[in-house]
């Protein structure tokens, strides 16, 4: 093919997925009468209509009813296979009975004390065995746990500046708001990224204190370690980048930023929030066989209740035992939350669970695989335990940078067809994609490679 019929082949394409846009959006709109007339109604009281901006999907946020098993029920009535999965906090499916029946005894002797409770010795004792790390507190979101992580490193070296890799999330605190997803406009130089607030309010001051890296690049780290030397409190990371699709790392990255951060005195945070309990029972640490001096958890921990914990080594969490760092909070170690927890660790993430996970993850991607190399795309298909995303590439993907060179209309364009088909993923087209739960079945999985089928012929 010459260059002049690749580009008029290309712009054929393009043209098939915005026509696929705006038809799959007529269909979503058509079907979600009541959640737009709740939208209206919500409009006057909640801000922008909805409980938090990643709510609000396009064309519309759909507003649920309830979920069970596998299955979520939006207010119009219509049943979908939930690979959404709530961001990927929901690996237990909804009303478990072994979560519903600690949480129902939990209510009923009461749900908050601000005082500890046995369970939490429990739940510790379970994330040491998984994590190999000694000392744990709780906290309530992966917001907070990555926030008393920051504080932590720096309070353990007495060091102001992190780094920071260039498109990792970890919530929503002024200290990791930088370069979550930048536009390719704003990001500078690879050598030296610049540091993209990643919201407004983001103080110029706080940003100044973060250095942006790219993923996957040891050289990079050991460059900012070098060029700060001696004012690098320590390193927040997400051992396997899902917040941009999911972006693996390369053997050995995770054990050479361990090695060259501890060469400087400075500390490595794992920020297993998302990879935690979906990746393994002891998620990427227990995976790689690299333990950080500290990791934050959250999400699925909770199996749907909002709960989050931060392990560390002695050396540092004694700054927490020894009253040097306050970490503090009044729902901290919630006596529902510290059920829930035990209940997901003890009878729901146990070793048939993760079989059951590990079984249907095998199934839906080789069924994806198969519709590719049909389809002759080259899309890659990346799995890691229960979460797992299609990438519209065939280039590799191996950090923020690549990731951006995918057309975002293909993702969109994906999110409504598994919707109006039946399969409930986040919002967020190529950003996130699915979760299964240790209650999905055959059926479920299949379901969303028929819907990726679908697509595939519309575009390809
Ligand atoms: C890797 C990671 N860290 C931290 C967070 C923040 O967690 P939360 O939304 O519970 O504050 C998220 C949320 O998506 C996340 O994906």
């Amino acid at each position: 093919m010459t260059t002049g019929s690749a580009d008029v082949a290309a712009a054929q394409v393009a043209d098939r997925i915005d026509q696929l846009i705006a038809e799959q959006e007529q269909a979503f709109l058509r079907r979600q009468a009541r959640s737009a007339q709740l939208i209206e109604r919500a409009r006057d009281v909640l801000a922008g209509g909805a409980t938090s901006n990643w709510q609000i999907a396009q064309p519309q946020a759909v507003w649920l009813s309830h979920g069970q098993g596998s299955k979520l029920y939006d207010v119009d009535g219509t049943e979908y296979v939930d690979m959404h999965g709530g961001y990927g906090a929901s690996i237990a499916g909804h009303a478990h009975p072994a979560i519903v029946a600690a949480v129902s005894e939990r209510v009923r002797r009461g749900t908050h004390f601000a005082q500890p409770t046995e369970d939490a010795i429990v739940v510790a004792t379970e994330l040491r065995r998984r994590f190999d790390l000694p000392l744990w507190r709780f906290a309530n979101s992966g917001t907070e746990a990555t926030m008393d992580a920051v504080h932590l490193m720096r309070a353990a070296t007495g060091r102001d500046l992190i780094l920071k890799v260039e498109g990792c999330y970890h919530g929503h605190h002024d200290s990791v708001q930088v370069s979550v997803l930048p536009e390719p406009e704003e990001i500078g130089p690879r050598e030296h990224p610049t540091g993209v607030p990643g919201n407004t309010g983001i103080p110029a001051a706080i940003r100044d204190l973060v250095v942006v890296v790219p993923f996957n690049d040891l050289d990079a780290v050991e460059r900012a370690l070098a060029e700060h030397r001696g004012r690098v409190a320590g390193m927040i990371v997400e051992p396997v980048m899902m917040n941009a699709g999911i972006i693996t790392p390369q053997p050995g990255y995770l054990a050479g930023l361990r090695e060259l951060l501890h060469a400087e005195g400075a500390l490595l945070t794992f920020d297993e929030v998302k990879t935690g309990f979906t990746t393994g029972p002891g998620g990427i640490t227990a995976r790689s066989g690299v333990t950080p001096d500290l990791v934050a958890l959250a999400k699925a921990l909770g199996g749907g209740i909002s709960v989050a914990a931060l392990g560390g080594t002695r050396a540092v969490m004694s700054l927490i035992a020894d009253g040097t760092y306050e970490q503090v909070g009044t729902f901290n170690g919630n006596p529902l939350a510290m059920a829930a927890a035990r209940a997901t660790l003890t009878d729901v993430l146990d070793d048939a669970g993760y079989a059951r996970l590990d079984a249907l993850a095998a199934r839906l991607r080789s069924r994806l695989e198969a519709v590719i190399a049909e389809a002759g795309t080259g899309w890659q298909v990346v799995s890691v335990g229960a979460k797992g995303c299609i990438g519209f590439t065939a280039a590799p993907v191996r950090e923020y940078r690549d990731f951006l060179t995918i057309d975002d209309r293909l993702g969109h364009a994906h999110w409504l067809i598994q919707h109006n088909n039946g399969v409930f993923l986040p919002p967020w087209g190529k950003v996130e994609q699915w979760l299964i739960s240790v209650q999905h079945d055959e059926s479920d999985v299949d379901r969303l490679a028929a819907n990726f089928a679908a697509l595939v012929g519309r575009v390809s």
